[in-house]
C-alpha cells in the first residue's frame, strides 16, 4: 500500500490577489494535483492562506516544495504532518474557499467551508487538519501581525 501523508501549512499572501488570480491558481493546482494524486483544501482569508495537502508522500512533498518557492506568498510554515491510512479529502482535487466567494461559487472545487460555514468531509473530524482549518475560519486574521499568530506548542 502506498504510504499517505497529510500536511497543513499556513502562509502570507504577497499581494492582494484578485479573484481572477485565485481562480487561475486554483485551476492550475487542481490539474496538477489530480495528475499527482494530491487532494486537499486551500483556504484564503485576510491575506493569508491555509492549505491541506494529502496523498502519496512523494507527491505531497513535491507539491509542497514547489508551493514553498512560489513568490505569490511568503512565510510558509508547515503546521502539521501526519501519516494517514486513508484519504480524508477524497475527490477534492483542491477545494478552495474564500470568505465571500461570490465570484467563485460556480468554480469546480469551490468550497463553502468559509463562506457558509459548511462542514468538512467526515473523515477529517478530530484530526489536526480539522482543528487548524476551524481555527483559521474562526480567527480574525486581517491586520494581525505575523508574530501574533501562534498555534500552540510545536510547528511540524
Ligand atoms: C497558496 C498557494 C497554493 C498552491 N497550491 C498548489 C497545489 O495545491 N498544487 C499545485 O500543483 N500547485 C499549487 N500552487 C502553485 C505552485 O506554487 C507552483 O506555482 C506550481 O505548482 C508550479 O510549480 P512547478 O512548476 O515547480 O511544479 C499553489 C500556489 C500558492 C501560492
Amino acid at each position: 500500500m502506498t504510504a499517505l501523508t497529510s500536511l497543513v501549512y499556513m502562509s502570507v499572501a504577497a499581494d492582494d490577489l484578485t479573484d481572477d488570480q485565485l481562480v487561475a491558481m486554483l485551476r492550475e493546482a487542481r490539474l496538477r494535483n489530480h495528475a499527482l494524486g494530491v487532494s486537499g483544501l486551500l483556504l484564503a482569508k485576510g491575506g493569508r492562506f491555509m492549505q491541506v495537502l494529502e496523498g502519496p508522500v512523494w507527491s505531497v512533498e513535491d507539491r509542497f516544495a514547489a508551493i514553498e518557492r512560489d513568490p505569490r506568498h511568503t512565510g510558509v510554515k508547515s503546521l502539521s504532518r501526519e501519516s494517514i491510512a486513508t484519504r480524508r479529502f477524497d475527490g477534492w482535487a483542491m477545494a478552495f474557499g474564500s470568505p465571500t466567494g461570490d465570484e467563485l461559487r460556480d468554480e469546480p472545487g469551490f468550497s463553502t467551508f468559509l463562506s457558509d460555514r459548511t462542514g468538512l468531509p467526515t473523515g477529517v473530524a478530530g484530526t489536526p487538519a480539522d482543528w487548524l482549518l476551524r481555527w483559521f475560519r474562526g480567527r480574525d486574521l486581517q491586520d494581525l501581525p505575523e508574530e501574533r499568530i501562534t498555534l500552540g506548542r510545536h510547528a511540524a
